[in-house]
Protein backbone atom coordinates (compact mmCIF):
# COMPACT_ATOMS: atom_id res chain seq x y z
CA UNK A 1 0.00 0.00 0.00
CA UNK A 2 2.90 2.41 0.50
CA UNK A 3 4.25 2.25 -2.43
CA UNK A 4 1.67 3.39 -4.82
CA UNK A 5 0.79 5.94 -1.65
CA UNK A 6 4.54 7.48 -2.08
CA UNK A 7 4.92 7.84 -5.61
CA UNK A 8 0.97 9.51 -5.48
CA UNK A 9 2.30 11.98 -3.03
CA UNK A 10 6.05 12.15 -4.89
CA UNK A 11 4.83 13.37 -8.24
CA UNK A 12 2.20 15.16 -6.50
CA UNK A 13 4.52 17.29 -4.64
CA UNK A 14 7.10 17.72 -8.29
CA UNK A 15 4.30 19.07 -10.04
CA UNK A 16 2.94 20.98 -7.21
CA UNK A 17 6.42 22.77 -5.88
CA UNK A 18 7.81 22.96 -9.99
CA UNK A 19 4.90 23.23 -12.05
CA UNK A 20 6.76 26.36 -13.99
CA UNK A 21 9.81 24.68 -14.84
CA UNK A 22 8.00 21.45 -15.96
CA UNK A 23 6.95 21.23 -19.31
CA UNK A 24 3.64 19.80 -21.10
CA UNK A 25 5.08 16.45 -21.36
CA UNK A 26 6.23 15.78 -18.15
CA UNK A 27 2.96 17.49 -16.49
CA UNK A 28 1.32 14.90 -18.11
CA UNK A 29 3.39 11.69 -17.84
CA UNK A 30 3.30 12.64 -13.69
CA UNK A 31 -0.72 13.48 -13.80
CA UNK A 32 -1.04 9.53 -15.81
CA UNK A 33 1.32 8.04 -13.19
CA UNK A 34 -0.33 9.00 -9.93
CA UNK A 35 -4.06 7.91 -11.88
CA UNK A 36 -2.53 4.50 -12.46
CA UNK A 37 -1.51 4.28 -8.56
CA UNK A 38 -4.58 5.49 -7.69
CA UNK A 39 -6.46 3.12 -9.41
CA UNK A 40 -4.25 0.62 -8.19
CA UNK A 41 -4.63 1.53 -4.86
CA UNK A 42 -8.53 1.49 -4.83
CA UNK A 43 -7.90 -2.05 -6.68
CA UNK A 44 -5.38 -2.68 -3.16
CA UNK A 45 -7.80 -1.43 -0.76
CA UNK A 46 -10.84 -3.44 -2.21
CA UNK A 47 -8.72 -6.43 -1.61
CA UNK A 48 -7.71 -6.14 1.83
CA UNK A 49 -10.91 -5.08 2.77
CA UNK A 50 -12.63 -8.15 1.59
CA UNK A 51 -9.16 -10.29 3.46
CA UNK A 52 -10.13 -8.30 7.05
CA UNK A 53 -13.58 -9.78 6.03
CA UNK A 54 -15.19 -6.01 6.96
CA UNK A 55 -16.80 -6.71 3.54
CA UNK A 56 -16.74 -10.02 2.45
CA UNK A 57 -20.06 -11.19 4.32
CA UNK A 58 -21.73 -8.41 2.69
CA UNK A 59 -22.59 -10.73 -0.27
CA UNK A 60 -26.08 -9.91 -2.03
CA UNK A 61 -27.06 -12.39 -4.60
CA UNK A 62 -29.15 -11.09 -7.09
CA UNK A 63 -30.05 -12.23 -10.74
CA UNK A 64 -26.94 -10.96 -12.82
CA UNK A 65 -26.20 -10.78 -16.75
CA UNK A 66 -22.56 -11.15 -16.34
CA UNK A 67 -22.02 -10.15 -20.54
CA UNK A 68 -23.35 -6.66 -19.20
CA UNK A 69 -21.20 -6.46 -16.01
CA UNK A 70 -17.98 -7.61 -17.82
CA UNK A 71 -18.59 -5.21 -21.18
CA UNK A 72 -18.89 -2.40 -18.62
CA UNK A 73 -15.43 -3.04 -17.01
CA UNK A 74 -12.81 -3.87 -20.07
CA UNK A 75 -12.59 -0.32 -21.18
CA UNK A 76 -11.08 0.83 -18.15
CA UNK A 77 -8.45 -1.91 -18.45
CA UNK A 78 -8.06 -0.64 -21.82
CA UNK A 79 -6.96 2.54 -20.65
CA UNK A 80 -4.93 1.00 -17.51
CA UNK A 81 -2.84 -0.96 -20.25
CA UNK A 82 -2.83 0.97 -23.59
CA UNK A 83 -0.44 -1.41 -25.16
CA UNK A 84 -2.54 -4.38 -24.75
CA UNK A 85 -5.68 -5.55 -26.66
CA UNK A 86 -8.95 -6.73 -24.69
CA UNK A 87 -11.17 -9.00 -26.70
CA UNK A 88 -14.59 -10.02 -25.17
CA UNK A 89 -15.97 -12.78 -26.93
CA UNK A 90 -19.85 -12.79 -24.75
CA UNK A 91 -21.86 -15.82 -25.88
CA UNK A 92 -25.01 -14.49 -27.37
CA UNK A 93 -28.08 -14.75 -25.14
CA UNK A 94 -26.53 -16.15 -21.76
CA UNK A 95 -28.96 -16.79 -18.97
CA UNK A 96 -28.24 -14.70 -15.89
CA UNK A 97 -26.21 -16.09 -12.93
CA UNK A 98 -26.83 -15.99 -9.43
CA UNK A 99 -24.79 -13.58 -8.04
CA UNK A 100 -23.57 -10.27 -5.97
CA UNK A 101 -22.44 -8.06 -8.76
CA UNK A 102 -19.67 -5.82 -7.03
CA UNK A 103 -18.25 -8.99 -6.16
CA UNK A 104 -18.40 -10.77 -9.82
CA UNK A 105 -16.27 -7.51 -10.62
CA UNK A 106 -13.80 -7.47 -8.37
CA UNK A 107 -12.96 -11.28 -9.11
CA UNK A 108 -12.89 -10.14 -13.58
CA UNK A 109 -10.41 -7.24 -12.40
CA UNK A 110 -8.64 -9.44 -10.13
CA UNK A 111 -7.99 -11.88 -13.45
CA UNK A 112 -8.10 -9.68 -16.27
CA UNK A 113 -5.19 -7.37 -14.24
CA UNK A 114 -3.29 -10.59 -13.41
CA UNK A 115 -3.96 -11.58 -17.49
CA UNK A 116 -2.51 -8.09 -18.80
CA UNK A 117 0.68 -7.45 -15.98
CA UNK A 118 1.90 -11.24 -16.41
CA UNK A 119 2.00 -11.09 -20.41
CA UNK A 120 4.17 -8.81 -23.04
CA UNK A 121 2.66 -5.64 -24.15
CA UNK A 122 1.41 -5.63 -27.53
CA UNK A 123 -0.31 -9.29 -26.53
CA UNK A 124 -3.94 -10.23 -26.10
CA UNK A 125 -6.39 -10.37 -23.24
CA UNK A 126 -9.40 -12.11 -24.04
CA UNK A 127 -11.98 -13.09 -22.18
CA UNK A 128 -14.87 -15.48 -23.05
CA UNK A 129 -18.59 -16.74 -21.62
CA UNK A 130 -20.39 -19.52 -22.57
CA UNK A 131 -22.93 -22.38 -20.91
CA UNK A 132 -21.96 -25.76 -20.48
CA UNK A 133 -23.31 -27.93 -18.55
CA UNK A 134 -26.23 -26.03 -16.98
CA UNK A 135 -23.47 -23.75 -15.63
CA UNK A 136 -22.20 -19.89 -17.05
CA UNK A 137 -18.22 -20.86 -18.01
CA UNK A 138 -15.91 -17.49 -18.00
CA UNK A 139 -12.51 -17.97 -19.46
CA UNK A 140 -9.77 -15.35 -19.11
CA UNK A 141 -7.21 -16.10 -21.55
CA UNK A 142 -3.66 -14.83 -21.60
CA UNK A 143 -0.61 -15.29 -24.33
CA UNK A 144 2.14 -14.65 -21.03
CA UNK A 145 4.19 -15.96 -19.37
CA UNK A 146 3.06 -19.13 -18.23
CA UNK A 147 2.62 -20.50 -14.56
CA UNK A 148 4.20 -23.70 -13.98
CA UNK A 149 2.00 -26.62 -12.84
CA UNK A 150 4.01 -27.00 -9.62
CA UNK A 151 3.05 -23.67 -8.60
CA UNK A 152 0.13 -24.16 -8.80
CA UNK A 153 -0.89 -24.63 -5.27
CA UNK A 154 1.13 -21.65 -3.76
CA UNK A 155 -1.08 -19.21 -6.90
CA UNK A 156 -4.00 -19.05 -4.38
CA UNK A 157 -2.25 -18.86 -0.91
CA UNK A 158 -2.40 -15.05 0.48
CA UNK A 159 0.37 -13.13 -0.18
CA UNK A 160 1.99 -15.57 -2.67
CA UNK A 161 3.98 -14.30 -5.71
CA UNK A 162 5.81 -16.37 -7.94
CA UNK A 163 9.34 -15.51 -8.82
CA UNK A 164 9.62 -14.78 -12.42
CA UNK A 165 10.99 -12.28 -14.07
CA UNK A 166 7.57 -10.17 -14.37
CA UNK A 167 6.58 -10.56 -10.85
CA UNK A 168 10.07 -8.41 -9.95
CA UNK A 169 9.07 -6.22 -12.53
CA UNK A 170 5.71 -5.72 -11.42
CA UNK A 171 3.59 -4.02 -8.08
CA UNK A 172 1.51 -6.85 -6.15
CA UNK A 173 0.77 -7.97 -3.05
CA UNK A 174 -0.14 -12.07 -3.69
CA UNK A 175 -3.36 -10.99 -2.50
CA UNK A 176 -5.56 -11.13 -5.78
CA UNK A 177 -5.92 -14.81 -6.67
CA UNK A 178 -6.37 -15.77 -2.92
CA UNK A 179 -9.62 -13.16 -2.59
CA UNK A 180 -10.63 -13.95 -6.14
CA UNK A 181 -10.98 -17.92 -4.91
CA UNK A 182 -12.58 -16.93 -1.89
CA UNK A 183 -15.33 -15.23 -3.67
CA UNK A 184 -15.85 -17.10 -6.08
CA UNK A 185 -16.12 -20.31 -3.66
CA UNK A 186 -18.50 -18.16 -1.52
CA UNK A 187 -20.99 -17.56 -4.30
CA UNK A 188 -21.65 -21.19 -5.27
CA UNK A 189 -19.21 -21.31 -8.08
CA UNK A 190 -15.26 -22.62 -8.61
CA UNK A 191 -12.10 -21.56 -10.37
CA UNK A 192 -9.30 -23.45 -12.15
CA UNK A 193 -6.15 -22.81 -14.54
CA UNK A 194 -4.94 -24.21 -17.22
CA UNK A 195 -1.53 -22.97 -18.66
CA UNK A 196 1.78 -23.37 -21.14
CA UNK A 197 4.83 -21.89 -19.78
CA UNK A 198 6.07 -19.51 -21.73
CA UNK A 199 2.50 -19.43 -23.81
CA UNK A 200 -0.18 -18.11 -21.79
CA UNK A 201 -2.66 -18.54 -19.35
CA UNK A 202 -6.48 -19.62 -18.95
CA UNK A 203 -8.34 -18.98 -16.07
CA UNK A 204 -11.73 -20.25 -15.74
CA UNK A 205 -14.71 -19.50 -13.42
CA UNK A 206 -18.18 -21.19 -12.97
CA UNK A 207 -21.14 -20.37 -11.60
CA UNK A 208 -24.60 -21.80 -11.62
CA UNK A 209 -27.36 -20.28 -13.63
CA UNK A 210 -30.30 -18.01 -11.69
CA UNK A 211 -32.97 -19.94 -11.00
CA UNK A 212 -36.30 -18.63 -10.55
CA UNK A 213 -37.96 -21.40 -9.04
CA UNK A 214 -35.07 -22.24 -6.60
CA UNK A 215 -35.25 -18.63 -5.58
CA UNK A 216 -38.65 -18.53 -5.01
CA UNK A 217 -38.97 -21.65 -3.14
CA UNK A 218 -36.30 -20.52 -0.85
CA UNK A 219 -38.06 -17.33 0.03
CA UNK A 220 -41.37 -18.77 0.79
CA UNK A 221 -39.86 -21.07 3.43
CA UNK A 222 -38.49 -17.93 5.44
N1 LIG B 1 -2.21 -14.85 -15.66
C1 LIG B 1 -1.07 -15.12 -15.03
N2 LIG B 1 0.04 -15.49 -15.72
C2 LIG B 1 1.21 -15.78 -15.08
N3 LIG B 1 1.39 -15.72 -13.75
C3 LIG B 1 0.32 -15.36 -13.01
C4 LIG B 1 -0.96 -15.05 -13.59
N4 LIG B 1 -1.82 -14.73 -12.60
C5 LIG B 1 -1.12 -14.84 -11.46
N5 LIG B 1 0.16 -15.21 -11.68
C6 LIG B 1 1.22 -15.46 -10.66
O1 LIG B 1 0.57 -15.75 -9.44
C7 LIG B 1 0.99 -14.85 -8.42
C8 LIG B 1 -0.19 -14.56 -7.51
O2 LIG B 1 -1.16 -13.76 -8.20
P1 LIG B 1 -2.04 -12.72 -7.39
O3 LIG B 1 -2.98 -12.07 -8.32
O4 LIG B 1 -2.60 -13.44 -6.21
O5 LIG B 1 -0.97 -11.69 -6.82
P2 LIG B 1 -0.22 -10.45 -7.50
O6 LIG B 1 -0.75 -10.21 -8.88
O7 LIG B 1 1.23 -10.71 -7.36
O8 LIG B 1 -0.62 -9.24 -6.54
P3 LIG B 1 -2.05 -8.49 -6.38
O9 LIG B 1 -3.05 -9.24 -7.22
O10 LIG B 1 -2.34 -8.59 -4.93
O11 LIG B 1 -1.80 -7.12 -6.86
C9 LIG B 1 1.52 -13.63 -9.16
O12 LIG B 1 2.49 -12.97 -8.41
C10 LIG B 1 2.10 -14.23 -10.44
O13 LIG B 1 3.43 -14.67 -10.22
MG1 LIG C 1 -2.92 -10.03 -9.14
Amino acid sequence: MRTPLTSIRGFSQTLLSSWDRIDDDNKKKFIKIIEEQSNRLINLVENILTVSKANAGNIIMQKVYINASIKSIVPMFQEQYKNHKFIFKPQKDLPPARLDDDKFQQIMTNLIDNGAKYSPEGSAVTITTELADEMIVIKVIDQGIGIKMEDGDKLFKKFSRIENHLTSKTQGNGLGLYITKQLVESMNGSISFESEPGCGTTFYIKFPVYNEEEVLKCSQKS
